[in-house]
């Protein structure tokens, strides 16, 4: 291990935090409040060197502002009146009452003090991975905790902040520490506060809906709060746990200072943005609070899952190129340098509900004349599940659909040189099931009240132990009697009536449940791989990416719609997580007809899939498929190990060009699905990342050499995209792979 990154002056009592381009700094006052500092980007290479006078920089204190501190933990009581990260109620006194104090119980006051601080090597927030597989990157990270007691009560917190200098990321999260001789109600909780400098800030965050997931959309902050959160029991479509703030029109996709942030926890979850009358803005990232409940025995302690944040000296692209790493290195179970995710084929589209054995030995023996190398039976394989209004609960192949039992389809599957992969979606039941049947008290409801149903299901309470088993077992069956090396794992509604036997604990208890079974299974089943799938993109976030080895982005596999939901999703997550189909020339969700050109663009943008029913299509279409697929196979490894610049968005517009570090060979995809006016030009494509004095082959699918720049050309003046009028007015897909020479 080099330096440390955490510096620690006990003469000024400050905590400097020094990534490799930004900063994160504490003091300690001397009453021993944690008291935030600072951060912000650093120029390279350029270490702390002293810090003084500090009480200076802390808010004016304005007549009705008395609270003028930034607390790296902001807790209900001791003058808060803003949003605060923690808040608990001491039902009891801390010593025998002398008067009548114990009237006016209970105690809703909290003053965290500083007792000391220690830099470990191995903590890891709450909710991580147990599956054992070890992490691509295995440099060991340094956490600095930060222990804090009540100045009255037995109660403790611990802050922790492990450090990724290479990625200017910070893990923050919370661990308390009940040990009063009484419960302690926490009544709000969040993994961590991150204090901004104080400014004017524009949001950009990710919305959406079920197939229009990952609208990238951006908006000023006020003076005020602003929230972002889901409540449903998982991360949700119409948010997703990220943000970048960068000051009011001082930062572009590729300039300026941009701070970042993201969840990793799957279940209710909050960002509240909160801008003060003095334009100290802070972000609380944590757990929801609407039905928030949690309750700590005497002796009981929890860990809070994590808030990443970080620094991005060069804009929105630097901001996502860093989370891109750290999601590769830090959060994805660890792949070899040679191990890029497969190509495969989904049964969905092209055969819904209508399966046989025959009619997907056909399709397999396709694909794998194609080049797909995983084959995934979707839904609709098991119990009586022939439709979706039953079956979901009866986990054992169907007769009706495989007579003879998965066995001859996955011999073939492995004989045709494919792995095989089968949908599951074991969180849920239909009340038109055995399972339901055997077992109405396992579905999460409140007795004697109506309950609502999500496209004809219900979700098992994970809350009961014995369900979390069940799950297991019967997945790790599946696996144990089949040769399944991949899991689409799927959940297709949010939680309404979320009476459990585990009460306001089952937004974590349904998240910790999932977690564990996902690595059980892992664990149990090391060449096992999972794709985390939500009715499209509904859980996509750095909790379960700890678990699963991609996700199925949406249901829309519309290129044209598809495309700006790729650019969303890029924001945080990297190509290589990103599963994106080609399906039919009509699409079956838009019935807008695409080239499939235009479907293989956008699709081998990240991991690719197929989802067109081969077996109708023509000899010549799939040798096109062919073709394209051996020319997804040369590029994968820039595609799912580069680093992505975005070097033109905008409407109908997306441009995207991936590197690899070294500079030896790039892609650059273009999608232009509004054509363009005659008489309008472009401003000039220029490419990043290359090396200046080389000379770069550009090259298509077809192999044939195109063109010939040298690196600085193609930086300085961009790649020529004159290439005719029609191209300037029509729409446009290509991809181009550069090589240097
Ligand atoms: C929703 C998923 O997003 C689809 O890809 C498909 O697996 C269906 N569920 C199956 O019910």
């Amino acid at each position: 291990m080099g330096l440390s990154p955490i510096h620690f002056d006990s003469s000024t009592r400050t905590f400097v935090l020094a990534l490799s381009s930004s900063f994160y700094a504490l003091r300690l006052d001397s009453d021993g409040r944690v008291l935030h500092l600072g951060s912000g980007a650093v120029p390279l290479g350029c270490a702390p060197t002293g810090l003084d006078n500090l009480a200076a920089y802390d808010e004016p204190d304005y007549a009705f502002d008395v609270q003028r501190l930034r607390y790296e933990l902001p807790c209900f009581g001791d003058l808060s009146y803003h949003d605060v990260a923690l808040k608990v109620t001491f039902p009891e006194l801390a010593d025998a009452p002398a008067n009548g104090d114990s009237d006016i119980l209970p105690i809703r006051d909290l003053r965290l003090r500083y007792v000391d601080h220690s830099v470990e090597t191995k903590a890891t927030p709450g909710f991580s991975p147990q599956h054992g597989r070890p992490l691509t990157n295995s440099t060991t990270r340094e956490t600095l905790a930060i222990r804090l007691k009540d100045v009255a009560y037995d109660f403790w917190a611990t802050l922790f902040y492990r450090v990724t200098p290479e990625c200017d990321v910070i893990e923050r999260w919370l661990e308390i520490e009940n040990k009063c001789a009484f419960p302690v109600n926490i009544e709000t909780l969040a993994f961590g506060t991150v204090h901004l400098p104080n400014g004017k800030y524009d949001l950009t965050r990710i919305a959406g809906a079920w197939a229009r997931e990952f609208d990238t959309v951006k908006q000023p902050l006020e003076q005020g709060k602003f929230v972002l959160d889901h409540q449903g029991l998982t991360t949700g479509h119409p948010s997703n746990p990220i943000y970048m703030l960068a000051e009011r029109g001082a930062a572009t996709e590729q300039t300026g200072e941009v701070h970042f942030g993201a969840l990793a926890y799957s279940g209710n979850w909050s960002l509240r943005f909160e801008t003060l009358t003095s334009s100290a803005t802070r972000v609380h990232g944590g757990y929801e609070t609407t039905d928030f409940g949690m309750t700590l025995q005497p002796g009981e302690s929890h860990r809070t899952p994590g808030f990443i944040h970080g620094v991005s000296a060069d804009g929105v692209g630097g901001a996502s190129r860093r989370l891109h790493r750290f999601v590769r290195d830090y959060i994805l179970p660890g792949f070899g340098p040679d191990d890029f995710r497969p190509v495969l084929y989904n049964s969905w589209e092209a055969t819904y509900f209508d399966l046989s054995a025959e009619s997907q030995i056909a399709i397999a023996r396709k694909a794998a004349a194609i080049g797909v190398e995983l084959y995934c039976v979707d839904d609709g394989w098991f119990g009586s599940r022939r439709n979706d209004r039953a079956g979901l609960g009866d986990w054992t192949v169907s007769a009706d659909v495989f007579p003879d039992g998965l066995k001859p389809l996955i011999d073939e599957v492995k004989a045709l040189g494919m792995r095989f992969g089968l949908w599951v979606e074991p969180e849920m039941v239909n009340p038109d099931s055995d399972l339901y049947r055997a077992h109405p008290e396992w579905a999460l409801h409140f007795p004697g009240r109506p309950r609502t149903e999500g496209r004809q299901q219900l979700i098992l309470d994970l809350g009961r132990p014995e369900v979390v088993e069940y799950i297991f077992n019967l997945l790790d069956t599946l696996v144990r009697e089949n040769d399944i090396s991949f899991f689409k794992w799927d959940m297709n509604r949010y939680a309404s009536e979320p009476g459990s036997v585990a009460g306001k604990g089952i937004y974590r208890a349904h998240v910790a449940g999932v977690y564990s079974i996902m690595d059980r299974l892992r664990a149990t089943h090391p060449h096992l791989d999972i794709q985390s799938c939500s009715g499209g993109g509904g859980r996509v976030d750095l909790g379960i990416l700890g678990r699963t080895d991609q996700v199925w982005t949406s249901d829309n596999t519309d290129p044209v719609d598809r495309v700006f939901i790729e650019d969303g999703f890029s924001l945080a997550y990297p190509a290589r997580a990103m599963e994106s189909w080609v399906t039919h020339e009509v699409n079956h969700q838009t019935g807008r007809r695409t080239s499939l050109d235009l479907r293989f663009d956008v699709a081998m943008r990240g991991a690719l899939g197929i989802g067109t029913p081969l077996d109708k299509l023509s000899d010549d279409e799939l040798d096109a498929y062919k073709r394209k697929i051996a020319f997804y196979k040369l590029i994968r490894p820039i595609v799912q190990g580069g680093d992505l610049y975005r070097l033109r968005i905008e409407p109908g517009v997306s441009i995207w060009q991936t590197v690899l570090a070294d500079g030896s060979r790039a892609v650059l995809s273009t999608v232009i699905v509004e054509g363009q006016r005659l008489g309008q030009f472009s401003s000039p494509t220029r490419l990043k990342g290359l090396t200046p004095e080389a000379t770069y082959i550009i090259s298509d699918e077809s192999g044939a050499e195109r063109d010939r720049y040298t690196g600085y050309q193609l930086a300085t003046l961009g790649l020529p995209d004159g290439r005719g009028w029609d191209k300037r007015r029509s729409t446009l897909s290509e991809t181009l792979l550069l090589t240097r020479d």
